[in-house]
């Protein structure tokens, strides 16, 4: 008791930093089981502002213990720049654990991440070329290298060795390029394991042990619900499971020790990359939640794309993960609007269709239904209570409260860490 699940609704991006860094002064775990350093947290601590990529957002709070689960990639050059960023500006790092059977971003799998996107042309799915799908693939393929391995040379050569065996075939004979060598990949490799040996653990037994003795566990997902490489817009999805299952497989907890779940929801949409988007915007009012939201991206600078709320998307996800309750966010950039058009259902091939369809073809033809809810001028960023804000903003949440199908549990209504009005408490 209690472990609790924060993710994306959406495909990604919604705010979840904020949220997780709001519960992090009561919690003593925090727990990333999915992805890698595609992911891009912005936390506004008083006036500073931290881009974490690959450690989760809980390093921040000095009570918290944050944990790096089995079921994340790690590029081991990431992790200690950003681990020495953090040393830099006074941040304690020491507490970091780390899983033995995370899985290891090597050098060629960035390669490979790379020459394949190009490879695919314009077919390509628009990934963040950290080498993120490559690592998972060699992990199912059985040939990835895990963190465990680095403290064992002879079995780290071996594995190496097998997994350059059929890509340096592919890069030299498919995509032109020079092979890579056992050695060098094993030399940097082996370079990285005295500097992540003392957070390296077995997370597994920690984390049970936690939740035995009463202490809060937060999982925390990086990318989204539509990302998700089994209910998300396949292929235009990332290689893991955000959605709240993985938060089980990617840390050893079972689902019986979940009580929360809940969904990060951006009050608008956005998404990175390619792939289908119903609600997107191509004028100046796309141009316009851009610019007033920031929708950049933390980890790539890429522009983010930009539509309005899609409920229909909200509903798969409340159903996909079992959410419990909604973090809403980015309220504040929709001031101003005169009408706020909320897509409540789709028109595919002429009919009206009120949830997602399973089939990939029916999404991409897709076209939003459109109900205008109208909208509010007042500044609502000093809102400290759900009353304070406007009537229609009220109105518009609770709207789409009773679309998504859980109920919206706080409100961000700006980007510092106190700008967010708590309805129900999550713990
Ligand atoms: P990958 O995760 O780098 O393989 O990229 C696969 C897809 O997921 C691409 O469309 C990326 O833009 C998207 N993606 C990956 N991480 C994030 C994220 O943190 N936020 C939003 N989109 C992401």
């Amino acid at each position: 008791m209690p472990a609790l699940v924060l993710l994306g609704a959406q495909w990604g991006d919604e705010g979840k930093g904020k949220a997780t860094d709001l519960l992090g002064g009561s919690v003593d775990y925090v727990v990333r089981y999915q992805g890698g350093n595609n992911a891009g947290h912005t936390v506004v601590v008083g006036d500073q502002k931290y881009a974490l990529h690959l450690l989760p957002s809980g390093i921040l709070s000095p009570g918290c213990t944050p944990v790096i689960g089995n079921g994340v990639v790690v590029d081991p050059s990431v992790l200690l720049s950003e681990l020495s960023g953090l040393n830099e500006r006074g941040v304690d790092t020491s507490k970091l654990l780390i899983s033995g059977n995370a899985h290891i971003i090597t050098p060629y799998n960035v390669t490979v991440d790379k020459v394949t996107e190009r490879f695919l042309g314009k077919r390509k799915i628009g990934t963040t070329g950290r080498g993120i799908g490559p690592t998972y693939a060699d992990k199912i393929n059985r040939v990835g290298i895990r963190v465990q391995d680095l403290y064992d040379e002879s079995i780290l050569t071996q594995k190496v060795e097998a997994a350059l065996d059929v890509k340096n075939q592919m890069l030299t004979k498919l995509f032109n390029r020079r092979a890579i060598g056992v050695e060098q990949v094993v030399e940097e490799l082996l370079g990285y394991a005295d500097k992540l040996a003392p957070y390296v653990s077995d997370t597994v037994l920690v984390l049970n042990q936690a939740l035995e003795q009463d202490k809060v566990v937060l999982f925390e997902g990086g990318q989204g619900t539509l990302l998700d490489i089994d209910h998300g817009t396949y292929p235009f999805v990332t290689s893991s499971n955000p959605t709240a299952g993985g938060a089980c497989t990617g840390s050893g907890v079972g689902p019986t020790k979940i009580s929360r779940v809940i969904g990060i929801l951006k009050a608008y949409t956005t998404r990175v990359g390619a792939g289908p988007f119903p609600t997107e915007l191509f004028d100046e009012d796309g141009e316009a939640l851009r610019r007033i939201g920031g929708e950049r991206g933390v980890t790539t600078g890429r522009d983010r794309r930009c539509g309005w709320f899609d409920a229909v998307i909200a509903r798969y996800a409340t159903r996909v993960n079992g959410l419990t309750d909604f973090f809403l966010t980015k309220l504040d950039v929709l001031t101003g609007w005169e009408q706020i058009p909320v897509c409540v259902a789709y028109e595919i091939d002429g009919k009206r269709v009120e949830e997602l369809p399973y089939s990939q073809t029916d999404f991409h033809h897709a076209k939003p239904v459109y109900e205008m809810l109208p909208g509010w001028s007042e500044d609502i960023s000093k809102a400290k209570s759900f009353s304070d804000l406007p009537k229609n903003a009220q109105a518009y949440v609770k709207a789409l409260e009773e679309m998504s199908g859980a109920p919206i549990s706080a409100i961000g209504v700006g980007p510092g860490r106190t700008e967010t009005i708590e309805i129900n408490s999550f713990l």
